[in-house]
């Protein structure tokens, strides 16, 4: 079994659990130590294709005009402007393949953040963000929620730069980070395969898959 199947984590608001059988079953292929570099990348892909297709449900339609070859009609199209997809770098370029083929006019961000090994606390080395970031729906794109200090400090700049509507999808996440990133912004709902049990010393996810950016780009 998943370490948590539900689709709604207790005590969580604004947490959703994808616990369709595709995604578990790629997840439990991806969390496996002998999975190669070029099939983990495939299955992140496939997995944050699905994942999207879920955080993406409730996004506004419109009406348009068009001609079918039969008749004319009244077609529902995606309303306001394009999304904007943020990584969060490195591990987040992983997710940003399969986000695109499925949101091909997104407009694309990055934010370079790395994590102190000693402090655990996030520091800022990039960003290049879209413009009318107010404007759009902002999906964020990283796989590991550990301790969610990186997470609430990439959703601090992207809020500074005028994004107020943020959504945030992962592979993996823990309590610890949910409640980190929930205590710091209640108004940004997660998306993920799975809430793991909980941290090791260094900050690395249980049961988790290691380190997602190494494990995606064959590095150590
Ligand atoms: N980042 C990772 O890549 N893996 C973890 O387990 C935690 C953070």
């Amino acid at each position: 079994m998943p370490p948590c199947p539900a689709t709604d984590v207790p005590g969580a608001a604004g947490v959703q659990v994808i616990d369709h059988p595709l995604v578990q079953h790629k997840l439990t292929l991806m969390r496996e130590r002998s999975t190669p570099t070029g099939p983990f990348r495939r299955l992140l892909r496939e997995i944050t294709q699905l994942l999207a297709y879920e955080v993406t449900r409730d996004l506004a339609l419109a009406r348009r005009r068009i001609d079918t070859p039969m008749e004319p009609m009244e077609a529902p199209v995606l309303d306001g402007k394009k999304l904007a997809l943020v990584s969060i770098l490195r591990a987040g370029n992983g997710m940003l393949d399969g986000a695109l083929e499925l949101i091909p006019s997104a407009r694309v961000g990055f934010v370079g953040l790395y994590r102190d090994p000693q402090t655990l606390q996030p520091v800022q080395y990039y960003s290049k963000l879209p413009e009318d970031l107010s404007e759009r729906v902002v999906i964020l794109l990283d796989p590991m929620l550990a301790t969610g200090n990186s997470t609430a400090a990439a959703v601090d700049l992207l809020k500074q730069a005028g994004a107020r509507r943020i959504r945030f999808l992962r592979l993996l996440a823990t309590p610890e980070g949910l409640a980190r990133l929930q205590g710091a912004h209640p108004d940004v709902p997660i998306t993920t395969a799975s809430v793991d049990r909980g941290l090791d010393a260094k900050g690395y996810i249980l049961p988790g898959l290691g380190d997602a950016g190494d494990r995606m780009f064959g590095t150590r």
